[in-house]
């Protein structure tokens, strides 16, 4: 298979840290189409407040987090939806002919963090199940400012990373391992989330 630079980058990062950040996954027109897709659908008011836990656990708990969410259905997809499928596939079809990771199942949600609204630390894994091997995002916030705050903050072991949620940036990390929280927002802050299942 002929290597991919931006796919090596991000398994180097991966091995190392467990965690990579890169700005180039999705180009500009892209990231424009899937922000766009996502302001359409909330304006449409189909998303839902997100919750925690799972089956009969499962509770809306505003101290803990704050977003709105609309799952992506990749049976159902748009042609919108479709690019960002096409291109998470190939890199995980990438990942598992290098890495044998053994990813064979995705889920997606767009989500949207109204002002004052944050996601205190937690693991991405239930306590039942460990199927989430990898946590992968992609912020859609154009014009993003210090000041809006926001950032995603990554427990890694000995270090934690801060990273601001700009339009375009990627980020993956190992959610078996990285415990990580959402830092309130002051600005609606945009993205698609989901997780590498196997
Ligand atoms: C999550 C999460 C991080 C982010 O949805 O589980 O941790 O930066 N999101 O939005
Ligand atoms: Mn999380």
């Amino acid at each position: 298979m002929d290597k991919i630079p931006l796919f090596e980058q991000i398994i180097d990062e991966l091995v190392t840290d467990k965690f990579a950040v890169v700005d180039s996954f999705f180009t500009d027109e892209e990231l424009v189409l899937f922000r766009e897709n996502l302001l359409q659908k909330f304006e449409n008011q189909t998303f839902k407040k997100a919750s925690i836990g799972t089956g009969t656990s499962k509770q809306i708990i505003e101290d803990i987090r704050g977003d709105y969410i609309l799952w992506i259905d990749e049976t159902q997809s748009c042609p919108t939806e479709q690019l960002f499928f096409s291109k998470v596939n190939t890199f995980i079809n990438y990942l598992n002919s290098t890495c044998y990771v053994g990813v064979n199942e995705t889920e997606f949600f767009y989500a949207l963090y109204p002002e004052g609204s944050f996601y205190k630390t937690h693991y991405d894994n239930f306590k039942t199940q460990n199927s989430r091997k990898f946590t992968f995002l992609v912020y859609l916030n154009q014009h993003w400012q210090p000041e809006h705050q926001g950032e995603l903050v990554v427990y890694a072991p000995e270090k934690a990373i801060t990273i601001t949620p700009t339009f375009g940036k990627v980020v993956i990390f190992d959610s078996t391992a990285l415990p990580h929280e959402v830092l309130p927002t002051t600005h609606k802050r945009l993205s698609i989330t989901g997780w590498l299942k196997g």
